[in-house]
């Protein structure tokens, strides 16, 4: 199989012009990249003197949009946090830029917007003054004036439970199905005396280069896989989330479910005031962790990354994580644009949805998740036409979206199973059917829930 988070996609790529956006300056610049993602550029104006620099455009655009994953320790290829390194790697950057392959594919603002979804997407101003900066040759300048760029918060200040592993683990990609991916889980006992809820939570990474993405699931013991069942302190292999322990399926009201879904550029979850996520009292917190093996640590360094939360002992709405999707589908082989929906409703009562966690495997290329009134009105929830199995995050909306009684709310999954897809993992390709396994594939939302408006 092919390693996971090679990002292969081919957004379709078009020359546009670009006009300079330094005060005092009217050059323009044309950007042309084609389709093997090589870019070039052209200095129309008088190109005499230098407008830019690194500290006012460089550094600025690396930070706001590429360091959460290219910063040094991150899982992105090189270190973009030296102006040495970013003005070697300036052409290939702006080319991964200009044919939209980076930042990674994410939920559209413009259908809701998000916590960091200003980092997600480069505006085109700001594509414009990087593009700017490097035709003019990426000139260093002084730092006088340099506008900082705050890194995205990703901590719990003052947690009250932290969930960790008994035991550093060094992964091992051994599975030959996943080279230089591993999919670990540590089955943890919070060891709370009651039930609580969870306000906050968010990573304590240990080896950030390594880690990938982290699901932190709730689980019921009773449900917890045989090899789990004596909580090794080395976790065990799960790439799916039934390995995992749970039944994606299950009644969110009272079953095992996910809590959330972290991923470079996500920081922490603080849920809006008032509302938590239940944690029992009984139950076992599962941390899946997406490990990637990158030349910035040596083999066998091993990591204990960990898990933060605040925890209360009421709220006034409880929330809950609902799988809207469905069940029951298979792709035909070599369908490039195979759609299916699944509906959560009519609803019986009124719902707040806080934010979502869209949920397809490796041949997933696109997704909508939408509240459907009934009477030909609705409102956009998430949306993107760039699904990357690599790079799934929890999405937690600035706003709820109050949903009313009556309504549905519909999530539209659609995928390429042609030879075509990079992805690909059966040649030639074959029907692909539901299921938690990575060569079959799923169509849920885990859907951030509070009942009542
Ligand atoms: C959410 C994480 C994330 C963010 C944010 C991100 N990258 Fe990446 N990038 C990756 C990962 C992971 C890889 C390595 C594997 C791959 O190609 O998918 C990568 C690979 C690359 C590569 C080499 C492969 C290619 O497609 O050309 C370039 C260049 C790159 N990124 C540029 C950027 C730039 C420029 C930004 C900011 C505008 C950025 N990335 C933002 C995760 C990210």
């Amino acid at each position: 199989m092919k390693k996971l988070p090679t990002l292969a996609l081919f957004a379709s790529c078009t020359g546009f012009a670009l006009m300079a956006c330094s005060s005092g300056s009217t050059s323009s610049v044309a950007v042309a990249a084609d389709d093997a993602g090589s870019v070039t550029l052209t200095d129309a104006g008088s190109g005499a003197s230098t407008t830019t620099s690194w500290y006012a455009q460089g550094k600025p655009f690396v930070d706001r949009y590429c360091r959460s994953c290219h910063g040094g320790e991150g899982p992105g290829t090189g270190d973009f946090t030296s102006y040495e390194n970013v003005s070697a790697l300036a052409q290939s950057m702006l080319a991964a830029v200009t044919t939209k392959r980076m930042p990674p594919g994410a939920s559209d603002p413009a259908c809701r917007d998000y916590m960091n979804s200003d980092r997600r997407f480069v505006s085109d101003a700001d594509r414009a003054s990087f593009a700017q900066w490097i035709a003019e040759g990426t000139p260093k300048g002084s730092p006088a004036g340099e506008q900082e760029v705050p890194l995205i918060d990703e901590t719990i200040a003052n947690p009250d439970l932290v969930i960790k592993a008994a035991a550093p683990y060094a992964p091992t990609f051994s599975n030959p199905s996943e080279p230089g991916n591993e999919y670990r889980c540590f089955a943890l006992r919070p060891g709370l005396t009651s039930d609580k809820y969870i306000t906050e939570l968010g990573p304590i990474l240990d080896k950030r280069s390594m880690v990938h993405h982290i699901v932190a699931y709730r689980i019921d013991p009773a449900h917890l896989p045989v090899a789990a069942q004596s909580y090794p302190e080395n976790g065990w292999s799960c790439i799916d989330m039934v390995n995992a322990g749970v039944n994606p399926g299950s009644n969110p009201l009272t079953g095992d479910g996910m809590l959330v879904a972290w991923a470079p550029g996500t920081g922490a979850f603080k849920f809006p005031q008032g509302t938590g996520l239940l944690l029992k009292s009984t139950d076992v917190v599962v941390l899946q962790i997406h490990y990637f093996e990158s030349n910035k640590q040596p083999a066998g360094t091993a990591d204990q990354t960990a898990f933060a939360m605040k925890l209360e002992d009421s709220v006034t709405s409880k929330l809950l994580i609902a799988p809207v999707g469905k069940t029951g589908f298979t792709i035909p082989a070599g369908d490039a644009n195979y759609s299916f929906k699944g509906s959560f409703g009519p609803l019986p009562v009124a719902l707040k949805i806080y934010g979502t966690m869209p949920h397809m495997h490796v041949l997933g290329k696109s997704y909508e998740l939408k509240v459907d009134n009934g009477d030909g009105t609705g409102a956009c929830v998430a949306k993107s036409d760039r699904y990357e199995f690599a790079n799934q995050v929890t999405y937690l909306f600035k706003e709820p979206v109050v949903v009313q009684p009556g309504a549905k709310v519909d999530f539209t999954c659609t995928w390429d199973n042609s030879a075509a897809n990079p992805k690909q993992l059966h040649t030639p390709p074959a029907d692909v059917p539901y299921g938690e396994r990575t060569d079959q594939e799923m169509c849920y939302a885990f859907t951030i829930l509070g009942i009542g408006n």
